[in-house]
């Protein structure tokens, strides 16, 4: 068997890996075999890239090819080992930027390799020339959109960059205009294509990424992140097209269409519309939501643990502040004591929580929570009326009652979990500031609702020595 022959067996058997991966990443359960069907499929394809390529080039050149997967792989270990769970979002979206920043390159090379040599050089037919202009420009332009707004989701989930959406005047005819101007610019190129056009087509497509995820708002990103993480498939696809590489194209069509797929439904349980947010935030204007004032209530981890005794069923909401705090152990251990005093103690994940689809998850099976009492919004919304004590532990978006009272909210319409509707909520946080998007919280001034001022993990604790 041919060199080529034997990649092409193992692209079909890297390709199942990647489906299998996929599948294996859908549940609990069956993550951790998810993740190394993963890791099994790239080491599979990488070895038949490399070998298939060796047949064609100088060793000089394997060696450099060597040499690259050893310091990209090296930095690859190295970020995976020290990244805090907090930080995983925006090395996520860095990543995606990497992927559209090669899309270009490819697309880039294509043009070098074919279009700028002429039709008397190139190897490729001449009646394939203008199918070779399309992908290239297809190819730059998808890389381009997914490595800006990769740049801009990672600055906005970061922290570096604000999470308000830019409201640009127009904004809606400056995405649609990008995109006619990128239509007209590709079939110029097609015809004739010039150096000039394609660096038309990489500006246009570098400025709208940025301006469509520059103009979506703090709530909004997780839709985002998971849409950019579709984009990086259709442009790695692209990019298959263009090097006549079948693995890329089909594992490319796997991650956009499974992202794509993930978009949609956060896009339901978020109540926002997929066409809305795909388009920067289409649609939606950015209004001034109502002034949110009052007196808060504050109580001591006594007072807490006094009011767990008395509980007879507690239902704990975790948000981003409990994986800053890295409170997810003590609150495992504060789970157990009140199980053991016979109190039902149950947890409930808002869709969004966190900065990671299935953050919250991750973190409370991390400290072995058990699965059964881990319960998704809709599973637990209905119940929160008839519970004696919740605790929000760094969740305040995903707890803001704003969502569903005023309709002027940057966050009106998302479904939240409506923790106001138990008997007692404490909310524990460091302070009086929003959350991610910005939005006064009314909860915190509620009859109902004490306040637990400091560090989650540290407050958590000293309810544990309380109790
Ligand atoms: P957030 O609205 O982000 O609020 C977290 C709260 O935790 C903050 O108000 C903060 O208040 C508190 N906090 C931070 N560090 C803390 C610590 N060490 N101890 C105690 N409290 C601490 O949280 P959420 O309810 O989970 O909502 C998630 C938000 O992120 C949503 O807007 C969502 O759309 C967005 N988002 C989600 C994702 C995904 S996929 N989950 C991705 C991107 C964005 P203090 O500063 O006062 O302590």
């Amino acid at each position: 068997m041919s060199a080529g022959a034997a990649a092409t067996a193992a692209y079909v058997v890297a390709a199942l890996l990647t489906v299998m991966s996929l599948a294996g990443l859908s549940k609990h359960e069956t993550a951790r075999s998810g993740v190394a069907y993963g890791i099994a499929g790239m080491a599979v394809a990488l070895v038949a890239t490399v070998v298939m390529v060796a047949e064609s080039v100088s060793a000089g050149a394997v060696a450099l090819l060597a040499v690259a997967m050893v310091v990209g792989g090296g930095i690859g270990l190295w970020r995976a080992r020290v990244v805090e769970m907090t930080g995983m979002p925006e090395l996520i979206a860095l990543l995606h930027s990497f992927v559209g920043l090669a899309a270009v390159l490819v697309g880039w090379n294509g043009y070098l390799e074919v279009e700028a040599l002429g039709p008397a050089q190139t190897t490729v037919a001449p009646e394939l020339l203008g199918i070779h202009s399309v992908e290239v420009g297809i190819g730059v332009f998808i890389g381009a959109v997914t490595f800006t707004g990769s740049l801009v989701a990672y600055g906005k989930l970061s922290g570096r960059m604000k999470s308000r959406p830019l409201a640009l005047p127009g904004k809606n005819a400056l995405n649609l205009g990008a995109l006619v101007a990128f239509a007209a610019l590709t079939v110029g190129f097609t015809v004739a294509p010039s150096l000039g056009l394609m660096i038309a087509i990489t500006a246009v497509a570098l400025a709208l990424g940025w301006h469509l995820v520059a103009s979506i708002g703090g709530g909004d990103m997780p839709v985002v992140v998971s849409m950019l993480n579709s984009y990086s498939g259709w442009a790695a696809a692209a990019s298959g097209f263009l090097l006549d590489n079948t693995l890329l194209i089909v594992t490319g069509a796997l991650v956009g269409s499974s992202g794509a797929y993930l978009s949609y439904v956060m896009c339901q349980a978020m109540n926002r519309s997929f066409l809305s947010v795909i388009a920067g935030g289409f649609g939606v204007e950015s209004g001034t939501s109502a002034a949110v004032e009052g007196e808060h209530r504050e109580v001591t981890a006594d007072e807490v643990a006094a009011m767990l005794t008395d509980a007879s069923s507690v239902v704990i909401v975790p948000g981003y502040g409990m994986a800053v705090a890295q409170a997810q152990y003590p609150v495992a251990d504060l789970t157990r004591r009140l199980v053991e005093r016979g109190v039902e103690v149950r947890f409930g994940i808002h869709p969004v929580a966190g900065r990671l689809p299935g953050h919250m998850n991750v973190l409370l099976a991390e400290a072995k929570v058990p699965y059964d009492i881990v319960l998704e919004m809709d599973e637990i919304n209905d119940d929160l009326a008839s519970t004696s004590v919740v605790l929000v532990i760094g969740a305040n978006d995903t707890v803001n009652p704003a969502a569903m009272e005023d309709p002027a909210s940057p966050i009106a319409g998302m479904p939240v979990l409506r923790v106001w509707e138990a008997k007692d909520v404490v909310v524990f946080k460091r302070s009086m500031a929003v959350g991610y998007a910005g939005v006064q919280n009314p909860l915190f001034f509620r009859e109902n609702t004490s306040m637990i001022f400091g560090d989650a993990r540290v407050r958590v604790e000293d309810i544990i020595k309380a109790l």
